[in-house]
Parts: C-alpha cells; structure tokens; sequence
C-alpha cells in the first residue's frame, strides 16, 4: 500500500483508539511492526483555542513514524486551521475522524454524523487539503445505521475532494461495536474509490490478516482491539501474513516491553499516568494467571514501584 510518499510492506496499522494509543503505546507498535500509527481523536476547536493539553494529546514522538494525527470537528474552517497548526508537531499525515459513535459528538454534527451529510463531509477534506502540505485521509464506519449504508458514496466525495486514503470500519454507527464487522461493506468501498482503502474491525479477533484482505479486498488493515495491552500482535500478524510460525516472544521480553511503557507513561505525563497505567495493565494482564485477583490491585497501585511488582508478579519466568 502507498500513501502520499509512505509505502506499506504489510499495510498494517494500529487503529486510533481513544485512551488507548498514547505516545508511549503507540512506539512499541511500531517496534512490533504497525506500519502506520494515528493518535485518537483529537478535538479540532480546542487545537485553534491554543489549548496545550490539546496539544500533548497530539504530540508525537520520533520512534513512531509515520504517524498521524486524527482530528474531529463540524467546521471546515475551524477543521483546515486546526490541521494547519498540528502541523508544527510534523505528524505524517492528518486522518479525519467521520466515525465516531459516541452521543456527544454526534449531538454536534462531527465523527460519525458527518456520514449523513456528504456535501459537508467533502467540503471539510477540502478545506482540510488546502491547509496542510501532507496526505489527508479519512476514517468512517459503514454508515449511520443499517438503512443508510453509504460508506462508498461517502469515500468516493472524500476521494474528489482530495483524500488520499480512508479506513472503514465495518459497523454501522447503531452497532457501536457489537456484532461482526460487515467485510462485504468494507469490500464495497474498494470497489468504489481509487485511493487506499484500509479495513478496520475485527482483525487479530475474529479474523486474521489473511481474512480481512481477502474478504474486504483492501489494501491495508487497521488493528484496533486485538492490541490493546499486546502491541506485539504486529509480529505475529507479519509471520502470519508471511506464511511462517508465530515467533516465540518470552514472557521476561512482555515484562520488560511493559516496564518501558510504565517509564514512558510517567515521563511523558507525570502524575496524570496513574490512570492510564491501570487501564494498560489491566489490559496486558488480561487473562492471565490470577489476573481477576490483580485487578483489584491494579486499582490500587499508586507508584512505579506497585506497578513493577504487579507486572513481575505475572510475567517472571
Ligand atoms: C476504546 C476505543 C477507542 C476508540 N477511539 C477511536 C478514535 O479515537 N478514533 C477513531 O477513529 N476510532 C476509534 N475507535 C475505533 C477503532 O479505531 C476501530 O475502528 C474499532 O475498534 C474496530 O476495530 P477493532 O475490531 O480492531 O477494535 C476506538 C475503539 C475503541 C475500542
């Protein structure tokens, strides 16, 4: 896959997720082999109100390149100066955020709604490409809900407008993230556009690498779920892909990646990490040898050192 100047081995990336893909998480995907990273969604308006946790929120770190920062808004003018300014923390690309479910943002005409009015959808790709000098792309579900499935009209006004690739998610708007992501829709959007198309849902869960590009035709693939607290699902999904056996990656190699993830945490955010913390390692101990009864200690860890110990407690050999 080739996006802009960027060409994509495997066309695998890590899908933006929300209080999930910080700085820290996202440079251990890329050092597991995700090709693309994006950050999660970040609010347009509060970029042009200067706001500097906005800011940070966006911030990208030189381990994780390419990168791209996602945005989301309603306003193409407030969307084209907002990406006009992320550019001074040099992101790859900027993706537009025409997916998210989340009531409060559809409640303002942005993510996800943007699906019911195309003509405003497009016109914010354009005022979006004008202001910055790299590859715009785009990210939508299937449509609002199941009588409205328009993704290929969307992405083709997208394509016209100056996209230079869109990720679908397979589930419409209604479905949250319930059911199965629909690879036929996706499959739809393929044959509907020339720019890359890549498939987001399910992947690394209920389907692998082989079945997402086959059953949607794409030309990349987006991991969302399936690597939280494991971003070494990109070294299996590349030996999968490769037709090889999944290489062993040891327990003391996890505890290890995790400790860098808990420094990293901290030294990007300081205090404001506690949070994070508990919710990534949570996740990295999913599962595992007497995790219902690590939880409870998760949430009360407080320092570096509690969480050590917890990590050792389940991934020392
Ligand atoms: C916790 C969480 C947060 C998410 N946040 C975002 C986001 O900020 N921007 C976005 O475009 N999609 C977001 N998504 C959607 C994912 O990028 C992805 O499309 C979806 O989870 C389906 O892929 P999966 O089955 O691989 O998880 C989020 C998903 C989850 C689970």
């Amino acid at each position: 896959m080739k996006i802009g100047n960027y060409t994509f081995k495997y066309g695998l990336s890590l899908a933006p997720m929300a209080g999930v893909t910080d700085r820290a998480y996202r440079a251990l995907c890329v050092r597991y082999g995700a090709e693309l990273v994006t950050t999660e969604l970040i609010s347009a308006k509060a970029v042009t109100m200067g706001d500097q946790r906005t800011f940070k929120l966006a911030s990208l770190t030189e381990e994780e390149s390419p990168a791209a920062i996602q945005i989301f808004g309603s306003d193409p003018a407030v969307m084209g100066e907002a990406a006009y300014r992320l550019m001074s923390l040099s992101p790859a690309m900027i993706d537009i955020n025409m997916g998210c479910p989340v009531h409060k943002i559809i409640r303002n005409g942005e993510g996800c709604a943007l699906m019911r009015d195309i003509d405003k959808a497009a016109t914010i790709v354009a005022e979006v490409v004008k202001s910055v000098s790299v590859p715009v792309t785009v990210k939508m579900r299937i449509g609002m809900d199941e009588n409205s499935l328009n993704a290929p009209q969307l992405a083709l006004a997208c394509q016209q407008a100056g996209a230079a690739a869109v990720t679908v998610h397979g589930r419409t708007r209604d479905k949250m993230y319930s059911g199965t992501s629909d690879c036929g829709e996706i499959r739809k959007v393929k044959h509907a556009v020339d720019i890359p198309v890549i498939a987001s849902g399910d992947v690394g869960l209920t389907l692998t690498a082989d079945e997402a590009y086959s059953l949607t035709e794409a030309d990349g693939i987006a991991v969302g779920r399936a690597a939280m607290g494991a971003p070494w699902i990109f070294a299996y999904l590349i030996d999968d892909i490769n037709g090889v056996p999944r290489r062993e990656i040891r327990s003391t190699e996890k505890l290890s990646v995790i400790k860098e993830h808990i420094d990293r945490l901290l030294y990007f955010e300081g205090e404001r990490a506690l949070c994070q913390m508990r919710t990534h390692l949570s996740w990295y101990t999913k599962g595992l040898r007497g995790s219902a009864a690590l939880r409870r200690d998760i949430n009360t860890a407080v320092t570096k050192s509690d969480f050590y110990t917890l990590a050792e407690k389940v991934f020392e050999e």
